[in-house]
């Protein structure tokens, strides 16, 4: 064993931070089994007082810590590589969420030796309600673990690392898509009348109720949607009408350019 148990979360920024909280939020760790790192430590003052140990020395938190979670920028990962490259060895457990790096370009840069994992988590970790997709390149215990980790923060899927990409645009960008579909729902209720929590509220309640119906009735979207249209109704003319304008398209198209955009990223 490396150092101790202690997780690490190198560049605690947003999704850092929301791990970092997840991981609590469930009991997993202790904050003070948790360090966080940022070159601007001071940003970290409050989760400080939250109990987690903060640092701005990635080379001492990765000496004391087994799992480490890199959870820099893309343009920040080369720097950080060879900051902690003569830190790492064998034992320890190196956990990228960083968007367009492959599992490759992190094994040439760095370390052979250690265990490698790619996961793609979104913001919704915080909560413990994450899809989060892992790829790992070796067969070792250390996919397993990670899984487990992240099975209590949500749910996940172990894919082939070519679907990174995909899996990114999907579950990760896929948060600010359904954001802006709760947003314009909230907009139509209003005009319709309701004050905007009123409306955000209804429009949130609904899109869980319809996600929930869907995850845990195994069904398909089209069986639900037959369910809330009846014939001549307005339901079915309220779709038709959303779908003449192009909704389906306009949302496939836009993941797709989403995918075409993060594919001519560098890897
Ligand atoms: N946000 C999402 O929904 C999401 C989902 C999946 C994956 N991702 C990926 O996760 C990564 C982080 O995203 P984010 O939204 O959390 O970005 P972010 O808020 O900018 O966080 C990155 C953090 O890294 C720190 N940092 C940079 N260089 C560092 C270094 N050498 N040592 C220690 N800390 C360093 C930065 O703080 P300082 O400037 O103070 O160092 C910053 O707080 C990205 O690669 C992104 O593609 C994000």
């Amino acid at each position: 064993m490396n150092g101790s148990q202690k997780i690490a979360i190198v560049g605690a920024g947003n999704l850092g931070i929301a791990i970092a909280k997840g991981i609590v939020e469930k009991g997993l760790r202790a904050p003070a089994e948790i360090i966080l790192t940022r070159r601007h430590v001071h940003e970290l003052a409050i989760y400080e007082k939250e109990g987690f140990l903060i640092s701005a020395d990635n080379k001492v938190v990765v000496a004391q810590s087994r799992i480490i979670f890199l959870c820099v920028q893309p343009n920040q990962i080369d720097a950080l590589l060879v900051e902690i490259k003569s830190e790492i060895t064998a034992d320890h457990i190196l956990v990228s969420v960083i968007t367009g790096v492959s599992l490759d370009r992190l094994k040439d840069k760095l370390i052979p030796k250690c265990q490698l994992i790619r996961a793609m988590p979104n913001t919704a970790i915080a909560l413990g309600q994450s899809m989060t997709c892992l790829a790992s390149n070796g067969s070792n215990g250390a996919l397993e673990l990670v899984v487990t980790l992240f099975q209590t923060l949500g749910l996940t899927m172990i894919i082939e690392e070519r679907l990174m990409q995909a899996a990114t645009v999907l579950g990760a960008s896929g948060i600010a898509f359904f954001m802006r579909y709760l947003r314009a729902a909230t907009q139509a209720g209003v005009q319709m009348g309701f004050d905007t929590e009123e409306a955000q509220l209804i429009a949130v309640q609904t899109a869980k109720g319809a996600a929930s119906l869907i995850l845990e009735n195994q069904s398909h979207p089209e069986v639900e949607i037959d369910k809330v249209t009846t014939p001549q109704g307005c339901t079915i003319e309220g779709l038709n009408e959303m779908e003449h304008q192009g909704f389906s398209s306009s949302l496939i198209k836009g993941v797709m350019t989403s995918f075409n955009k993060i594919n001519q990223m560098k890897s």
